[in-house]
């Protein structure tokens, strides 16, 4: 599959953003192709909300204006991206179908009047999806405007589950497709612990709202099945496209960040897509919004196999949608864009092009905004699309990662439900903490399946990886023997595929490789904080602080690095360090304030191969992407204070067009991209 890139335009980053423009008179759409000219628009993304204008009655197709359309933006050369809009069906649909609305744990029906109103596993809304995106199919499958497919829109927003009584059969199918017996079923539910043995496939439901806990293995079958029951349906439009119009890549926007989206598997959609692509939107009111943007493009270009993707949508100011929109501020949507690009993408695009006037968004911030272009944001958006046009040749360079992190959406499921040790842990919140603790040593992350091939890794971070397979685990014991480093998180390993805890003492998947047995979880009172001491030759001394959990760690192999000196776990082990091999194995028994975290990766690293960037300051990203045109270094400055950074060689800035030697000068909330003099390739990893 070529890069969507080269089909749009030969070459070059792709920019443009969600074009809606069926909300206007036709005569505005001259004016929106002048000053996408003027942008430098290359792209935009099209019908993704129009099923109710394209067929207005049941088999009654309206192609007219979209005909139109498609046929301006390829007389200005832009290219497009065409929805397939089947994430809000027509309100005539649902008159016929009510039953394909989804209904919620709590027996409630949810309403048309939204958008993305859908019982996955309704066969009313396959046959009608499949319907009209085999009419678009058919009647743009070759037109010279279309670059890619965009089908249906973040699949997994608003709503994922349904626990309709149709949702409840098709459960069952899928149950039956992975348990085989109901025998089966029953061994991997555990259902002899409260009496919940089944003796009929008719008895099994969603995990709908019960008086108690629900049982574990139902709820996070339930969540894989509803990964599973919208892949089936991205599947099903895919294969369409596929067949009618060949050669054009198949997209859907992902939500990686993990704020964003609990319910899709992306390892599973990952390998489903023809060009990963993403929508990301800040948490605008967190003071490092920047961090969490490198974490979600990093998720990524990881589920694409470390190929780039493409940002699908992002904003040029505030969205409308959080408890306060905080607007982003002057060169802030270009260090976004540019953060994005660093790390992956081979484009950045905005929802949307031109402001609505009406509607649920229409204080969403655009490219275009109500202010018209007598604007700071349209100044920063013309500005950021010849910034792009600079930047051509990166286009289908590979990012190069220094350390990976391991992640996995099953475990996620398995480690947030309900009676856990406690409240205040969860995975998502250590996933990020140990990530801001990587981009402050300025390591590019790569995420990786916790069975995936780990050997190019100096180091490998686990953060919280409570369900592990003995695969997994075989493969972190393979991966640390052969001389990899390994840090792990507390309550990691714990439970199989299942939820069913591994044999024996705690971590069952991890004690051979971190030398240790943890004798019994420990958590702490809200608000409590335990101090750790460190043996002073290794640690050079001082206390460290953790709160939420501790543990009684018993080491059977594993020296402890730091004890706990006070709290419910005093005396015992809190850090510890294995020899395994060729290799260590960490081990954090307690959530560790993030100065402290830093030590112990700083100390971690140690037995890595690691080069030492502690000289770079704070909040200035650097990351680097290797491809056949070069080899690109891109520095971004969230400061507010100008910055030196340091040079391998000398380079060619692509921005400014200046040559520069030594030290790279990078203005205050500014980027620079350097195109380093060396072949492609030369430096070596980590
Ligand atoms: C999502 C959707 C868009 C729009 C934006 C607003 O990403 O895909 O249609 O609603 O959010 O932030």
């Amino acid at each position: 599959m070529p890069p969507i890139t080269t089909r749009l335009s030969g070459s070059g980053l792709a920019f443009g953003g969600d074009y809606n423009p069926e909300q206007w008179p036709e005569e505005v759409w001259a004016d929106d192709m002048a000053l996408m000219r003027e942008a430098g628009v290359t792209m935009v993304s099209v019908g993704v909300f129009s099923w109710a204008l394209l067929e207005p009655a049941p088999g009654v197709y309206d192609f007219g204006w979209l005909d139109r359309l498609l046929a301006l933006l390829h007389e200005h050369g832009i290219a497009v991206d065409l929805g397939t809009p089947t994430t809000v069906p027509p309100a005539w649909f649902y008159q016929r179908h009510p039953e394909a609305l989804p209904v919620t744990k709590d027996g409630q029906r949810l309403a048309f009047g939204g958008r993305g109103a859908i019982c996955h596993s309704s066969p009313a809304y396959r046959e009608a999806a499949t319907a009209v995106t085999t009419r678009l199919a058919e009647r743009y499958a070759d037109h010279p405007a279309l670059a890619m497919w965009h089908v249906h829109n973040e699949y997994g927003a608003p709503v994922s589950e349904c626990y309709c009584d149709i949702s409840a059969e098709d459960f069952r199918r899928w149950l039956r497709e992975r348990h085989q017996t109901l025998d089966a079923l029953n061994e991997a539910w555990g259902t002899t612990f409260w009496g919940q043995r089944y003796s009929d496939w008719a008895q099994i439901q969603p995990p709908r709202r019960t008086p108690t806990a629900g049982n574990p293995g139902q709820q996070l079958d339930f969540k894989r099945f509803t990964s599973d029951a919208m892949l089936a349906n991205f599947t099903a439009e895919r294969d369409i496209l596929h067949r009618l119009s060949v050669g054009v890549p198949v997209t859907t926007n992902f939500m990686t960040a993990l704020s964003q989206c609990r319910s899709v598997d992306y390892w599973a959609w990952g390998r489903e897509v023809d060009v990963v692509s993403n929508d990301h939107y800040l948490v605008a009111e967190a003071e490092r919004t920047h961090v969490n943007l490198a974490m979600s493009a990093d998720i990524t270009r990881s589920v694409a196999g470390g190929a780039p993707w493409l940002l699908l949508e992002h904003s040029t100011g505030a969205v409308n949608w959080q408890p306060r929109n905080i607007a982003k501020r002057p060169g802030e949507m270009a260090r976004n864009s540019l953060s994005h690009v660093a790390r992956g993408s081979d484009g950045a695009m905005f929802f949307q092009w031109r402001a609505s006037r009406f509607g649920a968004e229409k204080f969403h911030s655009t490219m275009l905004p109500h202010a018209g272009t007598d604007s700071r944001i349209w100044r920063e958006v013309v500005r950021l699309g010849a910034d792009l046009g600079r930047l051509a040749e990166i286009q289908g360079s590979r990012v190069r990662p220094d350390v990976a992190v391991l992640w996995d959406w099953h475990s996620w499921w398995a480690e947030d439900m309900e009676w856990r040790p406690t409240e205040d842990h969860s995975a998502d919140e250590r996933a990020d903490a140990w990530y801001e603790a990587l981009y402050d040593r300025h390591l590019t992350v790569d995420f990786a399946h916790p069975e995936a091939e780990l050997a190019a890794y100096p180091l490998v971070v686990v953060p919280s990886l409570y369900l592990m397979t003995e695969a997994a685990s075989a493969n972190l014991r393979r991966y640390v023997e052969q001389g990899g480093v390994l840090v792990v998180s507390y309550f990691s390993g714990i439970v199989d595929a299942t939820d069913t805890v591994h044999p024996g003492a705690h971590p069952g998947a991890l004690r051979d490789v971190l030398g240790l047995t943890v004798e019994e979880f420990l958590p702490l009172r809200a608000g409590r904080q335990v101090a750790l001491s460190g043996d002073a030759a290794m640690t050079g001394g001082g206390l460290l602080s953790g709160d939420v959990w501790t543990e009684t760690v018993v080491p059977r192999g594993a020296d402890t690095v730091w004890r706990y000196a006070d709290g419910p776990a005093a005396g015992g082990p809190a850090v510890t360090r294995h020899a395994l091999g060729a290799g260590h194995a960490w081990y954090v028994s307690t959530r560790l304030a993030p100065a402290d975290l830093d030590r112990v990766l700083a100390l971690a690293s140690q037995d890595t191969r690691l080069d030492d960037r502690e000289d770079l300051p704070r909040d200035v990203e650097i990351v680097h992407r290797e491809g056949e045109q070069g080899s690109y270094l891109f520095a971004i400055n969230h400061t507010a204070a100008e910055t030196k950074v340091p040079l391998p060689v000398p380079g060619t800035e692509l921005l400014t067009g200046e040559r520069t030697v030594g030290r790279l000068c990078v203005p205050v909330g500014g980027v620079r991209v350097v195109r380093l003099d060396r072949e492609p390739g030369d430096e070596p990893r980590g």
